[in-house]
């Protein structure tokens, strides 16, 4: 069977360089502001296509190492281009961070974006990997999401994908039923509350400060839409379907997103929470 282009785009998570400048990039700065001092070592976890690390590097002279983590193959291939040119000052690692080994560094910076939902429910093996790793005064700089949910623990994006999967015949009623059957969780499920995640982060780390923005998306169009679904989702929410209609499921998602948009302004809006940490002694 031929791929779709988004179906391609799906499977290698391809194209997030264009779809981060939605929502996931104005992380960066945000959480790069934070960063006071000479940092020598900044550990960046779940580091994507190393867009984080690149505006580390540029901003922070002192630093002698920036370390990425990440699990896609993909990612960390397009990361190894874009840093290239600071050659020795960069280190990239694959790695599974729902399991992570430890590595020889310690860290007066490790930061986090958009990646902890996705360690969910062993969220606690990466923070005590960060605790270890951290250099003494250290910084762990954390971001999560954190969409209202609904009796099903649907929000955000499982929402759009619940209407799309409605367009396709799939009753909204029966789509909790079909993730569960598919062992695919809802993400605002996986995100959890924020009161929830400051007693499980309170385990390993003292809350030095946190920092509320709101994560508004808007597109140009449905195509827009697709394209940001498919190089951020992956096939995460497209696995509970056939293969045969997926692509027809990936264009849905961009209609059924832009529909929203023309009706209320924009696509969607959540809280995101910056959570400056250091470890508990
Ligand atoms: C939404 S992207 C965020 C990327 C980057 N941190 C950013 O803010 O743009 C989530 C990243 O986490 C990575 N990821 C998800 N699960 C992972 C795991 N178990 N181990 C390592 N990386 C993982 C994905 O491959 C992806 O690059």
């Amino acid at each position: 069977m031929t791929l779709s282009d988004t179906e391609a785009q799906a499977r290698t998570l391809g194209g997030y360089d264009d779809a981060s400048r939605l929502r996931q990039v104005h992380d960066r700065d945000w959480v790069l502001d934070q960063v006071t001092g000479e940092p020598g070592v900044l550990v960046d976890l779940g580091s994507g296509i190393g867009q984080l690390l690149e505006a580390a590097l540029r901003r922070h002279p002192s630093l002698r190492l920036a370390v990425g983590l990440e699990r896609s193959e993909h990612r960390l291939a397009e990361a190894g281009e874009r840093l290239r040119p600071h050659g020795g000052r960069v280190v990239l690692h694959q790695a599974d961070l729902t399991a992570p080994a430890p590595l020889p560094y310690r860290a007066d910076v490790i930061t986090m974006t958009s990646v902890l939902h996705w360690l969910y429910p062993v969220e606690h093996r990466v923070l005590a990997w960060a605790r270890e790793h951290l250099a003494p005064g250290g910084t762990f700089l954390l971001t999560t999401y954190h969409p209202a949910r609904d009796r099903h623990g649907f929000g955000g994006e499982d929402d759009i994908v619940r209407d799309a999967l409605d367009a396709l015949g799939i009753p909204s009623e029966s789509v909790p039923g079909l993730f569960e059957d598919r062992d695919v969780l809802p993400i605002a499920t996986r995100t959890r509350a924020a009161d929830e995640l400051r007693t499980l982060l309170g385990e390993f780390f003292t809350v030095e400060a946190t920092f509320e923005r709101e994560a508004v998306v808007t597109v140009e169009g449905a195509a827009q839409y697709e394209h940001f679904h498919a190089a951020t989702f992956g096939d995460y929410y497209a696995s509970v379907l056939e293969p045969a209609v997926r692509a027809e499921f990936f264009r849905t998602v961009g209609r059924v997103a832009f529909e929203r948009q023309e009706h209320s302004g924009r696509v969607s809006s959540m809280p995101v929470r910056l959570w400056k940490l250091t470890a508990r002694t």
